[in-house]
């Protein structure tokens, strides 16, 4: 790994556990330098999130718990610190809320339940699928994923957006999901097709969480300077409101 130089951003890790291991491993390689670590013992009720303790922070990257996140996000933008967040199972509570927030301090997020280029690619392959199949009712959809047996959330928030993106292509028929959690699995996700004729699968196998790490980092240096609320899709294929 380079050594941090003089001219690297100074990240803060909120959420400490797997991923924010990972991305600490991979900061310095890529122009980071990780000045404050934040887990569930110093940041226990958010009492880690003092502004003295985020004022040499330049961006922060939120991999914490599906509780935790979104009261994370909101603190965030308060103290104005502009951030990435891998966390899933929050936003179908409190995006709209983290939003609200985030655009009222006037800083930075991008959001997104999976940070690997491989998964932006197979979520486009879906939706052009998905708009293929719209209207061919002989046509059934499943949609399945694995992950390791210490994911708390289930579907996947990965899941959970295949499907919706699914939806918005015009898929309006029933789309059956299931979830296992077993092992260490890093993650499979699996859009199918089923006809009398024939059966189509798209499947994404993440190899390791190195994808994730480096796709939030990408996106952390993407989001400074930048206001308002984007997704990892935004970063690699051009932001809508830029
Ligand atoms: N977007 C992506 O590409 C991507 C990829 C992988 C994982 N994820 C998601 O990212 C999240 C973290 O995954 P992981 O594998 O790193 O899980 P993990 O190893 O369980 O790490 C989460 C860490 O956050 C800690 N935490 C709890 N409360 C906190 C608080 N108030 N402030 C800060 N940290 C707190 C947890 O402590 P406790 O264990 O004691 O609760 C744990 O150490 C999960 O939601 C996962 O689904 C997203």
């Amino acid at each position: 790994m380079a050594s941090p130089s003089n001219t690297s951003r100074r990240l803060a890790l909120v959420g400490y556990g797997k991923m924010g291991h990972m991305i600490e491993h991979l900061a310095g390689s890529q122009g980071f330098d990780v000045v404050l670590r934040l887990d569930e013992f110093n940041n226990a009720h958010g009492k880690g999130m003092t502004r003295e303790g985020f004022q040499n922070v330049d961006v922060a990257i939120e991999f914490s718990t599906p509780e935790t996140a979104g009261e994370n996000l909101i603190r965030l933008a308060e103290m104005g610190v502009t951030c990435v967040c891998g966390a899933t199972g929050w936003a179908a509570r409190q995006l709209d809320e983290v939003t609200a927030a985030v655009q009222k301090a006037g800083t930075g997020l991008v959001w997104s339940p999976n940070f690997s280029i491989g998964v932006a690619v197979f979520e486009k392959l879906t939706t052009l699928a998905s708009q293929l199949l719209a209207d061919e009712s002989s046509y059934g959809a499943w949609g399945w994923e694995i992950h390791h047996d210490r994911k708390k959330d289930a579907p996947s928030g990965t899941m959970i957006r295949l499907v919706e993106l699914m939806k918005s292509a015009g898929y309006n028929r029933t789309i059956d999901v299931s979830s296992n959690r077993a092992g260490s699995h890093p993650g499979t996700h699996e859009i199918g097709f089923d006809s009398p004729a024939d059966t189509i699968v798209l499947r994404h196998t993440a190899r390791s969480r190195e994808g994730f790490a480096l796709g939030a980092l990408k996106s952390a240096r993407w989001i400074m300077g930048r206001q308002g609320v984007y997704t990892f899709e935004d970063v690699l294929f051009g932001a809508r409101h830029d």
